[in-house]
């Protein structure tokens, strides 16, 4: 597995909220632990689960929320894998301060090795694979029979991959990975997403028959959340 050095992790910025993070709001990384205990209760049986993450459109906090669950999943000792599945504007590097060098498009076009793709986080048990090189035709890629060998693969190394995947309603390429996937969550924003988006982005996949696991609501208000997390443990 290729390593970066501590000065060039530096230097690459990333100004997404990590439930790693220091200063991390306990509500906040409270609610990615429920989120995590709640997915395990839904595939309570089975041994390896495939997760789509995706949304009705662009900025909605997909690619933060995919990085918080998985980060949340291997705190709890499970063998996570995330894959960026956003070919179109890779950004899972990001949060891990890396670089997109070689990721799943090198995979799926046989250019890399899998030992050299899949990256160790500084998070124990969490794993990624970032997304590689831009393609003229993701369709295909996310298509091929490369992709479903590659998933199942996988499936037999890690308890979790979790697809950080583009918004349904602009592009069909979460649609096109459910059929090898265990469920879809769709991310939503409080006050931003109107009705009109998430009915539309959840007819698509149910049109596809995918498995709609559930909603998650990002940058939900303090006001809406204090009921559940009016407190904090061990917090000042
Ligand atoms: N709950 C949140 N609190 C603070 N910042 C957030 C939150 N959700 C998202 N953001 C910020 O919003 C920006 C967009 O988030 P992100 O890249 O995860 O969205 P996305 O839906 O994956 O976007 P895209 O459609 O481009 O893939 C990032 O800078 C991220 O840090
Ligand atoms: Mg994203």
């Amino acid at each position: 597995m290729l390593k970066l050095s501590k000065k060039k992790k530096r230097s690459l910025k990333s100004n997404y909220p990590l439930i790693t993070d220091k200063d991390v709001n306990f509500a906040f990384a409270e609610a990615f632990r429920v989120f995590a205990v709640n997915l395990r209760f839904t595939f309570s049986q089975k041994s390896s689960r495939k997760v789509i993450i995706t949304g009705s459109n662009e900025n909605m906090g997909k690619t933060m929320i995919s990085t918080n669950l998985s980060i949340a999943l291997a705190q709890s000792g499970y063998k996570v894998l995330l894959i960026d599945c956003d070919i179109r504007k890779p950004c899972v590097h990001k949060l891990f301060k890396d670089e997109n060098v070689i990721g799943l498009t090198h995979l799926l076009c046989d250019e890399s090795d899998i030992k050299d793709t899949i990256k160790k986080s500084e998070v124990e048990n969490l794993y990624y694979i970032t997304a590689g090189m831009t393609s003229p035709n993701p369709l295909k890629l996310l298509l091929s029979q490369e992709m479903t060998d590659l998933l199942n693969n996988l499936s037999k190394e890690y308890d979790w991959i979790i697809l950080d995947t583009p918004p349904v309603n602009v592009v069909s390429d979460a649609l096109i990975l459910s059929n090898n996937s265990d469920g879809v969550i769709l991310v939503t924003e409080e006050k931003i997403t109107e009705y009109k988006e998430i009915a539309k982005a959840i007819e698509q996949v149910k049109y596809v028959n995918g498995n709609l696991l559930g909603i998650v609501l990002n940058r939900a208000s303090n006001k809406s959340s204090k009921k559940y997390y009016s407190y904090s443990y061990g917090e000042k």
